[in-house]
């Protein structure tokens, strides 16, 4: 007894709870940023609550975004925690299907097709799509209308993704047969499935069903490529059908297929709630989505002429806005890890044991005062020169300057002990970000050229963010009252 007092007594604080399997799941579930900063006042930056009748321990700030994505592979483990969501999503022997040392050779070959070389040819692409879906879709006839934004952005995400990614052939299924079946796939990822994954629910049976078609039609592309390699193009699955192992063995095909599945989904859930989020943004305060048309003019000049890659470096405001956007809703509030031995939480008595959660928040310190003036206002100019809301803490803003690190993908911060992490840090850091850039301020630069937005009421009011999937995401029906520049 004397033994297991004392071992307790060097676990973190836990969260108070009534009943033990529930634990704090609802409160967690309804506003998990809430629920972490409440508990911070009350714990500190560490601390344990019952998730599901798991014993989930979270680590806050800086030092503990650092100590749980910065995780020696010894210590931590992404695969077990989230491989019964994503391989009956994915299909098998990719991401957390497998070892991590192949995720980081399967990370390396997705990384190829997304290099300045590649995002100059998508720019063009992504701008096309985006024009030509606001010239074709009904709820946009007109000179002016009202039009909930979410379900939009959601589409413009998967056409410009799947385009630019996946090729104009695959893309145009998606006008067709793919956006059903990738709903279907979608389902997969209610969180309600981290528990009944295995479950013959109806939604599971059609999940498993659309996997399986949407790999099979990948894999007939890449038999008919094979077949005809002289008309091939240089595109994310031309890459991918040319990597090779390091133990010598070419990536199979129906590994291809899994990688092609994960990375639209990985893409679609966080880039279509980040441009929603924006749009949301926007029609909240005219007055930037008026700077950002007029720092388009200054900088590509009165006639807007077709955007290029070379563009978006011009337009500081529209990078400072995906910046911003991401700060205060990054769409992946919780990050999870599987703990492979006893942890120490350095700077503290702690020591987490192997049958807990480790979770990760970046989001909290992104919202912290200490960090960030005024932490709740949206204001893209903090990240731009002489902002009085300028970020405080230079390791905030100037990440790029620290010491890299490779674990196989290609180089990244070695330290992660920053306040600003939407995309993660450490070896499951995201491969996606610069692609998300470009995607997300593409669209941001043909909508603000279209349209004027505003609130329906003339406010300044921002809606709330849904919680109830793995990604959050602003609450629906977030309708915005838009109006076109220039005579329809
Ligand atoms: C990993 C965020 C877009 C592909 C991650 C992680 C975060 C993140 C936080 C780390 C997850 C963890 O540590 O468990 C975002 C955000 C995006 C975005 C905020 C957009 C605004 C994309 C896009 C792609 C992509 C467009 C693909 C083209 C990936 C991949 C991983 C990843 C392959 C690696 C997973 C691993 O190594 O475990 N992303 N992402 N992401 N993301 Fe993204």
């Amino acid at each position: 007894l004397m033994q297991t007092l004392l071992k307790n007594s060097n676990e973190p604080p836990v969260v108070f709870h009534w009943f033990p399997i529930i634990g704090s799941t609802i409160t967690y579930g309804m506003d998990p940023p809430r629920f972490f900063v409440e508990n911070r006042e009350k714990y500190g930056d560490v601390f344990t609550f019952v998730l599901l009748g798991r014993k989930t321990t979270v680590c806050l700030g800086p030092a503990g975004n650092d100590f749980v994505l910065n995780g020696k592979i010894r210590d931590v483990n992404a695969e077990e925690i989230y491989t019964v969501l994503t391989t009956p999503v994915f299909g098998r022997d990719v991401v957390y299907d497998c070892p991590n040392s192949k995720l980081m050779e399967q990370k390396k070959f997705m990384k190829i097709a997304l290099t300045t070389e590649a995002f100059r040819q998508y720019v063009p692409i992504i701008s096309d799509e985006v024009t030509s879906y606001f010239k074709r879709t009904a709820d946009f006839k007109g000179q002016s209308g009202e039009v909930s934004i979410p379900p939009k952005m959601a589409e413009i995400t998967i056409f410009t993704a799947s385009h630019a990614l996946q090729g104009k052939a695959i893309r145009d299924q998606f006008d067709e047969s793919l956006a059903a079946l990738y709903h279907d796939l979608d389902m997969g990822f209610s969180p309600i499935n981290f528990t009944f994954h295995w479950a013959p629910l109806p939604w599971n049976n059609r999940r498993d069903h659309a996997q399986r078609t949407v790999a099979k039609l990948y894999m007939d592309t890449i038999q008919r490529r094979r077949a005809n390699p002289e008309t091939d193009a240089q595109d994310m699955m031309f890459h991918l059908m040319n990597s090779t192992y390091k133990n010598g063995v070419r990536v199979p095909d129906h590994e291809i297929a899994h990688m092609m599945i994960a990375l639209l989904m990985a893409g679609q859930h966080s880039s279509s709630s980040t441009s929603s989020w924006i749009m949301l943004l926007l029609a909240s305060r005219p007055d930037v989505m008026e700077a950002l048309y007029q720092e388009q003019i200054s900088a590509l000049g009165a006639d807007l002429p077709p955007l290029q890659y070379e563009d978006l470096a011009k337009l500081p405001l529209h990078g400072a806005i995906v910046k911003e956007t991401l700060r205060l809703h990054a769409p992946i509030h919780s990050i999870m890890r599987a703990v492979k031995q006893p942890l120490h939480v350095p700077g503290t008595k702690y020591v987490i044991p192997t049958n807990h959660v480790l979770m990760s928040a970046p989001g909290v310190s992104a919202s912290d005062p200490v960090y960030f003036p005024k932490p709740d206002l949206w204001d893209p100019f903090r990240w731009l020169p002489d902002s009085p809301n300028a970020p405080t803490l230079s390791r905030a803003s100037a990440s790029e300057e620290e010491e890299k690190i490779d674990y196989g993908y290609g180089l990244v911060s070695k330290g992660a002990a920053s306040p600003y992490l939407p995309f993660g840090a450490g070896r499951h850091r995201c491969i996606g970000e610069q692609f998300a850039n470009v995607q997300l301020q593409t669209i941001i630069v043909e909508v603000v050229r279209l349209f004027k937005f505003r609130n329906v009421d003339g406010s300044n009011k921002v809606i709330g963010t849904d919680y109830a999937s793995l990604f959050s995401r602003p609450l629906e029906p977030a309708v915005i009252h838009w109006e076109r520049r220039e005579k329809a």
